[in-house]
């Protein structure tokens, strides 16, 4: 068994050391928000944090998030009113939406490195993320207008607004 943190909450799960984060979150924890693009470590699809920064879950193998936190997409905001989550929803980002969670998680990121990123910082924080529908300038401009939000509001971006997850053991 391995304790897993996600989401401010403690997991006990039956997995091999070696088996992907990613595998470890949808398979056994049922959480689906986050996908299964390429499994290869290329596009981006199945970014978590891991102590605060992006990984590519479907490379990174379960042992090394002993002790760690891990935030996926659902423990941004289960409410859907963080600045970033305003922002996707205002620029109708996704398409198919299918790399998005991955997106919105390197965008996070992004803010928290940069909190008024050009158009360069944007490009190059964003440019492991693939979307195959073509949605970068929506994702640009969704990026730039959280950061006004937050400006505007005065706040560093966080994904301390985590929400109860739901506290499944497995
Ligand atoms: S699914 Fe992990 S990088 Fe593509
Ligand atoms: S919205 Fe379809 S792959 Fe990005």
């Amino acid at each position: 068994m391995i304790d897993l943190k996600i989401n401010n909450q403690t997991y006990q799960v039956d997995a091999p050391d070696d088996m992907p984060i990613l595998w470890v979150l949808r398979d056994l924890l049922n959480k689906k928000g986050t996908k299964f693009g390429c499994g290869v470590g290329q596009c981006g699809a199945c970014t978590v944090h891991l102590n605060g920064q992006p990984i590519r879950s479907c490379i990174t193998p379960v042992m090394v998030a002993k002790g760690a936190e891990i935030t996926t997409i659902e423990g941004v905001d289960e409410q859907g009113e963080h600045a970033i989550q305003i922002a996707w929803r205002e620029n109708n980002v996704p398409q198919c939406g299918y790399c998005q969670s991955g997106q919105i998680m390197s965008a996070i990121n992004l803010l928290e490195n940069k909190a008024a990123p050009s158009d360069r910082d944007i490009d190059n924080a964003m440019s492991g993320n693939l979307c195959r529908c073509g949605t970068y300038p929506r994702i640009k401009k969704a990026i730039k207008q959280a950061a006004s939000i937050l400006a505007k509001n005065n706040e560093k971006i966080s994904v301390n607004q985590l929400s109860a997850d739901e506290g499944v053991q497995s």
